[in-house]
């Protein structure tokens, strides 16, 4: 059987062109398909309940109401737990996905030939509705583009997905922040074969979009810890190295700055130092490790900048060593920089990952659960 889940919030018009929508589709091939449709409702009091009720006598459609924890994607997550079917269907309510497009993702999945299958606007074959300005495509684009290194997909914004209810990832690592629902069980669910089938996205006629500029927000957020999970060190280590290119300007600034108030070089490049490295400590506390423990402020900035000091005598012994000692460095000493840079930058991200920005519980955690 197929559980198709649909998240709710004030849709009654929609329910039963959605039912009909899918019941056709459905009986559309050769042998028709079984399925329960399962409404996820977030208590919309707008006679949901009594239309579900009505429709159940001619469709196999239940409504579930949802008094907590409100929002698309913990309705989704809930409706995975609620499901009964091999397979697992997720659409809008508001006809803009195309339910005859239900019967190739669920045969993609029982023959193996998928693992996820996503209903894709943006491979050939699919398309949105004509009446989409200019400004809403490019809004879509801008917004998909840094979702595109997360997943193999062309369409990662999508809301229309299939998967095996056995592939779902488990609750406890499915964050429920944000819309994109699809998004967060493929990047969390590390599937090996994803696939999408063209759709023609319909704009709704009934009721109105729920996506608002708060969500737009989350999204943000949600990207940067799908980033996190998936790249994890990785992820860190090129935020460390943007902050400390940043760094590096204050630096830069502050050391030409205090030359105009005629303060000596040797004394401006002392001094310099500090500003640019409580910058680099403030950024990465605020942004690169901002999921980690909030140890006290005082501690932590001098841990950081004695781990700087030492990290600089790294990049400039390597410096040293290499054109001292390197034949091949001696003729190329740029390179000599680039790898002390390196070397010192390597050496202040390990004892700011390790024991700096000290891991919290719940990160140790995960880390040494399996992925899937
Ligand atoms: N239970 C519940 N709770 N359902 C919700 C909520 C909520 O807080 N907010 C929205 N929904 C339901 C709507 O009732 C609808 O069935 C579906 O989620 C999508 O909501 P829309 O308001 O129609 O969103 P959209 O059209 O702006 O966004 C859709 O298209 C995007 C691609 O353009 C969604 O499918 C997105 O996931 C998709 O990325
Ligand atoms: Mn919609």
């Amino acid at each position: 059987m197929i559980s198709i889940i649909v998240p709710t919030y004030q849709e009654v018009k929609n329910l039963q062109p959605l039912s009909e929508m899918i019941q056709s589709a459905m009986q559309s091939g050769s042998e028709p398909l079984a399925y329960e449709i399962l409404i996820m409702d977030d208590h919309s009091q707008d006679g949901s309940i009594e239309q579900v009720a009505a429709l159940s006598e001619a469709h196999p459609i239940r409504i579930i109401d949802r008094t907590e924890d409100r929002g698309l994607s913990p309705a989704v997550i809930d409706g995975f737990y609620e499901a009964k079917g091999d397979c697992i269907v997720v659409m809008d309510a508001d006809l803009s996905h195309p339910a005859s497009a239900i019967p190739e993702m669920i045969r993609q999945l029982r023959n193996g030939e998928s693992d996820f299958v996503l209903g894709s606007r943006y491979v050939e074959g699919g398309s949105i509705d004509d009446s989409w300005t200019l400004w809403r495509y490019v809004n879509s684009v801008v917004a998909t583009l840094p979702a595109l290194p997360l997943t193999k997909v062309k369409d990662p914004m999508s809301g229309f997905f299939a998967v095996r209810r056995a592939d779902i990832p488990k609750r406890e690592d499915l964050s429920p922040i944000g819309y994109k629902i699809a998004l967060e069980v493929m990047v969390k669910g590390d599937f090996e074969k994803v696939s999408e089938v063209p759709i023609h996205f319909v704009d709704r006629i009934h009721g109105e979009s729920k996506l608002t500029l708060s969500e737009q927000l989350k999204y943000l957020r949600h990207l940067r810890r799908l980033y996190q999970y998936k790249f994890q060190t990785k992820a860190e280590f090129f935020q460390f190295a943007a902050v400390g290119s940043s760094g590096f300007i204050v630096d830069l600034a502050v050391y030409l700055l205090l030359q105009t108030f005629g303060v000596s070089h040797t004394v401006a490049r002392a001094i310099s130092f500090w500003p640019a490295v409580s910058w680099n400590w403030m950024l990465n506390r605020l942004i690169t490790f901002s999921h980690r423990e909030k140890t006290a402020k005082t501690t932590q900035w001098s841990a950081f900048a004695s781990s700087s000091l030492i990290g600089f005598a790294v990049n400039y012994g390597t410096y040293y060593t290499l054109t001292n000692f390197v034949p091949f460095f001696q003729e190329h000493m740029i390179l000599a920089l680039v790898v002390g840079v390196i070397m010192g930058m390597g050496f202040n991200f390990t004892l700011s990952n390790l024991f700096i920005f000290k891991k919290l519980r719940e990160e140790v955690d995960s880390e040494s659960r399996p992925k899937k």
